[in-house]
């Protein structure tokens, strides 16, 4: 059965981050879907997709421009039925990493971390929800992650990310209560996707039990299977990857 069976046929999607672990899993499997038209793949670093499906954009998550001219450029030809957003930073090079306590803390991390995970997606949000179509379920995913939880951090550590996804969280809430009154049919989540074996996670999975560590792929087919279950009543909502509702 199609990924995205409750979603109009021939829908157009977008990704936001498909350079990424998850990003690229997405971007393959939906390509493969006989039900998705067009495929528009956002990332800052180039891929080489090679599918008829595919088309590329430029898109840097610190430069509104580049998301104000994407957006307009994918929705050129056909509005959009779903977009992920599955870009975002927990360590760069060596040389940004989360903090083990607040001893570690500095402002240009957190600026830094709080810039891509969170004011990208704001505006991505801003000029992407206008481009959706109108009349149909649509939705508009952002990857955010469990620790980004308040009710649920029992551990503490990480204050830049956790901040970041908990203030994503906020936003698409926020979103989610304006955009119901304009457009009732779009849904507006975020979703934790589990731990992913990929670049962001590899420096802290190393005692991750197996059975707990997703693929790409694995991760990208669960995010697909819960977003094509989500309802109208779901808007606004944080879900993790089996579908299960998440505690802000
Ligand atoms: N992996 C996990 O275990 C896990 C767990 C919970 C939540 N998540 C969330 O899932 C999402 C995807 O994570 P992932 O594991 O796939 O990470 P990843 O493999 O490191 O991919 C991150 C993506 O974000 C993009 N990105 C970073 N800064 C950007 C910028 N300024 N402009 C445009 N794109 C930018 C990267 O682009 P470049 O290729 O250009 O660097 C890359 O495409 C993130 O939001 C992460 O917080 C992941």
């Amino acid at each position: 059965m199609s990924l995205l069976s409750s979603f109009r046929p021939n829908s157009t999607v977008g990704i936001v981050g498909a350079s990424g672990g998850i990003g690229r899993a997405l971007v393959e499997l939906l390509t493969s879907e006989a039900d998705v038209n067009e495929v528009h793949a956002f990332s800052r670093s180039p891929v080489d997709w090679n599918q008829k499906k595919v088309r590329n954009h430029f898109l840097n998550l610190t430069d509104e421009r580049s998301i104000d001219k994407a957006a307009t450029d994918a929705a050129g030809t056909s509005s959009l039925d779903l977009v992920i957003v599955a870009s975002g930073i927990l360590h760069r090079d060596g040389e940004l990493m989360p903090e083990k306590s607040m001893r570690d803390l500095n402002s240009k991390a957190l600026a830094e971390v709080l810039a891509v995970n969170t004011i990208g997606p704001a505006l991505i949000a801003k000029h992407f929800l206008p481009k959706l179509r109108r009349h149909h379920k649509t939705v508009f995913a952002a990857l955010s992650a469990r620790v980004g939880s308040i009710g649920d951090n029992r551990l503490g550590g990480w204050p830049s990310y956790r901040m970041s996804k908990s203030a994503l969280n906020m936003l698409v809430r926020t979103v989610s209560i304006e955009q119901a009154r304009l457009l009732p049919e779009s849904i507006v989540v975020t979703l934790h996707p589990g731990t992913v074996d990929t670049l962001l996670s590899r420096p802290f999975s190393k005692r991750v039990e197996a059975s707990k560590l997703f693929s790409p792929t694995l991760a990208a087919t669960q995010l697909l299977r819960v977003i094509n279950g989500l309802e109208e009543k779901d808007s606004g909502g944080f879900f993790a990857y089996d579908g299960s509702p998440i505690d802000y």
